[in-house]
């Protein structure tokens, strides 16, 4: 028999379905809530909301599980690609051979941009934020690829997927030129993804930049760890504008803004920030520790704490193993590593974090591995971006192709003045 909880309100009684996940998380279908009893539910910052079902993500947060179309993100980590994994999350399964080799084509040909994309570039002041460059530039992308903005059939939609992936990237490298005053170098076609990019940010047209294999592995590492985190707020954004029926183009610019705030993607930058000033003798880990735990002070532990994660975050965990071998490669000794393995072991302990369940989260190490690499700090949000790219278009995908769907549009409980007389100007 299916299952239902009973709801009783006003001494009305109703029975609401109970909707059973592959998982078995259960969820109370609410959809008919308003229609029987005239109620909403108010659950502002969408804790206890499932806004869809979704086959892309499970994410068990009281267990630290992520994995991608149901396989764990350790196995994803060790065996596979950044491009292998897009595929995976947005078609649902492994590339066959075949698959993989046409999507690398694709992307391969899809890395330049317009010619005119570079007097885009050129209107930014220099010293422009990479993430709203970045934001804008999809968008923008929007108007060379018009015939893209309908993708009513598969054919079209990969070839529209493989150019968002690919050009991102080519867009993230041109903000970072941009943003140092330093000519544009062009996608190189014998390079795979990851180095490609590598390239694009730190060749000179005189000397071409090869990275080596510890740094390419390293930031594919870190894509195919931000490549998909199911209903976050860039990803939620991204399905909101996506829900309008906007084109992929757009609706994944939307997803950029969103991930630029420093309680979301913008992390990874605040991080390095708050090690850095630890380090300039700004304030000490300890008193890092207690400055976060005081609500007036308005400051968090950056890197620290998930809405989901209760337990520990996969992620952080395969980054910090990693950071300690990618240094250790490069011959990297960088102080801000001690001080994030003395803030991580305090905060371990203080019942304040243990209490709350806040571990490290995603954005703890990332950074201090980026920085090791070479990117520069300002790029840190926009590497998070390039490699979210293809679980928000996986996410457009997924909502595009369910009949079903409907446009998002949340109500509120108002709280505002009762009905209120204009008043004309003379007598306010
Ligand atoms: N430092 C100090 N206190 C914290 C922190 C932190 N980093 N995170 C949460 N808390 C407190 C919070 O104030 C609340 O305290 P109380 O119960 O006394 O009111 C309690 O812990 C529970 O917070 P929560 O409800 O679990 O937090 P949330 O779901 O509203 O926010 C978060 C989640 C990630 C925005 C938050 O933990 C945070 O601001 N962390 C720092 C920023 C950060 O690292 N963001 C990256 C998140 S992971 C990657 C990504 O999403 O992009």
């Amino acid at each position: 028999m299916a299952r239902t909880a009973t709801l009783t309100i006003d001494g009305k009684t109703i029975e609401l379905p109970i909707v059973v996940g592959s998982e078995g998380e259960i969820g109370i279908d609410i959809s008919k809530l308003r229609e029987q009893t005239g109620a909403i539910t108010l659950d502002p910052s969408f804790g206890n909301t499932g806004a869809c079902k979704s086959a892309i993500t499970f994410i068990d947060g009281d267990k630290g599980i992520l994995r991608y179309r149901g396989i764990p993100i350790e196995q994803l980590a060790e065996k596979s690609r950044f491009i292998e994994v897009a595929w995976l999350l947005i078609f649902g399964h492994l590339p066959k051979k075949d698959e993989l080799a046409r999507f690398s084509q694709r992307l391969t040909q899809n890395a330049p941009l317009h010619e005119a994309f570079k007097h885009h570039f050129e209107g930014f002041p220099v010293n422009a934020p990479p993430m709203a460059m970045l934001s804008a530039m999809i968008n923008t992308l929007s108007c060379f690829h018009t015939h893209f903005l309908q993708l009513d059939d598969a054919e079209a939609f990969e070839e529209a997927a493989a150019r968002l992936i690919s050009k991102v990237r080519t867009i993230a490298a041109y903000s970072y030129r941009r943003s140092m005053g330093k000519p544009f170098i062009y996608p190189d076609p014998n390079l795979k993804y990851v180095a490609n990019f590598l390239h694009m940010m730190f060749s000179e047209p005189y000397q071409q930049y090869i990275a080596p294999k510890e740094v390419e592995d390293a930031l594919n590492l870190i894509l195919v760890l931000h490549a998909d985190h199911e209903q976050n707020c860039s990803t939620s954004t991204v399905r909101v504008v996506g829900s309008s029926k906007a084109n992929m183009f757009t609706s994944c610019a939307a997803g950029v803004c969103a991930l630029w705030g420093p309680l979301h993607g913008g992390a990874n930058v605040a991080v390095l920030e708050m090690l850095e000033s630890i380090y300039r003798g700004g304030l000490t880990p300890q008193q890092c520790i207690e400055l976060a735990k005081d609500k007036n002070s308005g400051f968090k532990l950056m890197g620290f704490g998930h809405r989901v994660y209760k337990n520990f975050d996969p992620r952080a965990k395969i980054l910090k193993e990693s950071c300690h071998k990618v240094l250790n490669k490069l011959g990297v000794n960088d102080p801000l590593l001690d001080i994030a393995m003395k803030l991580e072991e305090l905060a371990l302990k203080d019942q304040y974090f243990v209490d709350r369940k806040l571990y490290p989260n995603v954005d703890f190490y990332s950074g201090i591995i980026m920085k090791a690499i070479g990117i520069p700090v300002n790029m840190f949000t926009v590497m998070f971006s390039i490699g979210r790219m293809p679980g928000w278009i996986a996410h457009w995908k997924e909502q595009h192709d369910d009949a079903t769907a409907r446009i998002s549009r949340p109500r509120q409980i108002y709280t505002g003045p009762t009905i209120t007389d204009y008043v004309p100007m003379d007598q306010r």
